[in-house]
């Protein structure tokens, strides 16, 4: 906000002292070091350099002509030719002023929308979600949210993995061996049963694997009894998959999966032949890259010797409809870190084979959930954690937890609270480490009331909350409206100056696809209100003080709330 003004003013001196330095990039950003200033600009050194000027010269020069006396107490040139900015408190209580009444919220909406599609969880059919899926389903979530608050027209697509090789042999334990009983208790896990003994005796019998095979060949041919039974693989799963995602909160406007692109796969092999970038090699159709050291020794298979087409087909295939169907400005793909070689592939023949495409195209991997002992995380017989377990087991760590400190509170509250808190907790754990290290998942660590947590933020939120219920209980009602904003104690300032920063961390989240930027931000947020708040009397004091302190208050609360939204968290008015 306050940076986009001096950006303003930066760039007006900028051009009268180099005309033709017109749409160079001038970024005005918070100080790390507070000693030296509010706000920094650093891009007069490249325009030096390139000009072959003295940076702290050509600082001077520009300096001459910044007209931020309105917003600024000082400005000065520092270390090689950089700008500090000293911001004086009324510039930012003017714009904290705007928030109050409403005209924003320290960020404004994209001038010229971009459409981004976002493609994330994608589970299997008939494999149950694990927690593997939760870190994609989890921060894909929060970068749609983000770039939708900021604007951006987003299409979230969950490309389903709904078509391969699985599905052989699931038919031939639907046909042999299914329980109706079980399925209808618990399709996933009856699916998943019928998956595991077939896959274990096709391990041990190749007539089995034979069968499994034909199987597959029948489904693929469009054989009606496979088709049906499919589908009702499918169904099932789909099932299960919304009520996680009812339960997340999260939602998709489209889910294409795998097998819809079916019909298009025969025509991306053959373009891509008619291209020349395919090529036959030992029956099969692969894309050589010799040109690209990284992918030298990794061509891609597009058409299998059998005629079959695979993943890098289907993502190709995939590709192109979106282009053609939502013409987007961007696609992110948020899957874990052990795709990373496909996408390279993907992205490298899709830039051969459409050269004139402008869509930007972003894999956002991440790294594994580990246990406390730091191996993949698992249950304690070593299977795979379900999704939909471990979010019970947050749910009734939390109540536990609500119930021990509140016992008074009735049930159905107490419930409530531990809904909000357990889900909240497991999706910030999710989203506070850098996305590309693994993290150690740990109960008490995530369900703490102190340190980075979910629950010390939804904590910080309701207390907020209190003080105006306590506000509205008292003798002189509501605050004002429309306060003005006073910043004289230097915790005041401090909490001032970091709710302006919102909207430059909810880019950076966007730009960079880092939640944990996010986290951080409303961590220090919550810590410069807590300091504000043993600081500075609020209800105590007296007007015009207390007016802009409820606003303070208020606005916290409110950058707080629409933080924790964006990482996919309810807040609690009472905790
Ligand atoms: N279904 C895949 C898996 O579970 C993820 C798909 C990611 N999206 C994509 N367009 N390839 O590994």
């Amino acid at each position: 906000m306050l940076h986009r003004v001096l950006e303003q003013q930066l760039r007006a001196a900028v051009e009268a002292v180099l005309p033709d330095a017109a749409g160079a990039p001038l970024p005005v950003r918070p100080c790390l070091d507070l000693r030296f200033g509010d706000y920094q600009a650093n891009g007069l050194m490249a325009l030096a350099k390139e000009r072959k000027t003295n940076p702290r010269q050509l600082a001077s020069q520009v300096l001459e002509k910044l007209d931020a006396g309105a917003w600024c107490e000082k400005v000065e040139i520092a270390g090689a030719g950089f700008l500090n900015f000293r911001v004086k408190p009324s510039a930012m209580a003017a714009i904290l002023a705007e928030a109050a009444r409403g005209e924003h919220l320290f960020f404004r909406p994209a001038r010229q929308p971009r459409t981004v599609v976002v493609d994330f969880s994608s589970p299997n059919v008939a494999k149950p979600m694990h927690v593997g899926h939760i870190r994609s389903t989890i921060l894909g979530e929060c970068l749609a949210r983000t770039l939708r608050l900021l604007g951006q027209r987003v299409v979230t697509d969950n490309h389903i993995g709904d078509w391969g090789t699985q599905f052989g042999k699931l038919l031939v334990g639907w046909k042999e061996c299914l329980d109706r009983t079980a399925l209808e208790a618990d399709a996933i896990g009856e699916m998943e049963r019928l998956y595991r003994k077939i896959n274990a005796e096709c391990e041990a019998d190749p007539a089995r694997l034979e069968q499994a095979r034909q199987e597959l060949v029948r489904l693929q041919e469009g054989d009606a009894a496979n088709l049906a039974i499919w589908r009702e693989m499918i169904a099932l799963s789909q099932h299960q998959f919304d009520a996680i995602y009812g339960r997340l909160g999260v939602r998709f406007d489209a889910t294409l999966g795998e097998s819809f692109y079916n019909p298009r796969l025969k025509g991306v092999v053959q373009s891509l032949e008619a291209a020349g970038l395919a090529r036959e090699s030992e029956g099969a159709r692969v894309v050589f890259f010799d040109d690209i050291p990284a992918l030298k020794n990794h061509p891609a298979i597009v058409q299998k010797s059998d005629g079959a087409a695979n993943y890098a087909t289907t993502d190709l295939a995939t590709l192109t409809y979106r282009l053609e169907t939502w013409k987007p400005d961007e696609i992110v793909y948020v899957t874990d870190g052990r795709q990373q070689l496909h996408f390279q592939q993907i992205f490298a023949i899709f830039r051969k084979w459409h050269p004139g495409a402008a869509v930007k195209l972003a894999h956002v991997w991440f790294g594994s959930i580990l246990g406390e002992d730091g191996k993949p995380f698992k249950t304690r017989s070593g299977e795979t954690i379900r999704l939909a377990d471990l979010l019970d087991e947050a749910e009734e760590r939390a109540l536990k937890a609500v119930s021990e400190k509140n016992p008074e509170l009735p049930e159905g509250q107490r419930r409530e609270i531990a809904r909000v808190v357990g889900l909240g907790a497991v999706k910030y754990a999710d989203l506070l480490p850098n996305r590309q290290s693994d993290y150690v998942f740990s109960w008490d660590k995530m369900l703490a009331l102190t340190g980075n947590t979910a629950p010390y933020l939804l904590y910080a939120y309701a207390r907020i909350r209190s003080i105006f219920r306590k506000a509205q209980a008292g003798p002189d009602a509501a605050a004002d409206a429309a306060p003005e904003i006073l910043l004289q104690a230097p915790e005041e300032i401090a909490l001032a100056r970091h709710l302006l920063n919102f909207g430059l961390v909810l880019e950076a989240v966007a730009e960079e696809y880092r939640p944990n930027y996010l986290c951080n931000y409303l961590f220090e947020l919550a810590g410069h209100f807590m300091r504000f708040f043993e600081g500075c009397p609020v209800l105590k004091s007296g007007e015009p003080q207390r007016s802009s302190r409820l606003a303070l208050c208020d606005l916290t609360a409110r950058v707080l709330r629409q933080g924790l939204d964006v990482l996919g968290l309810e807040v609690l008015e009472q905790m």
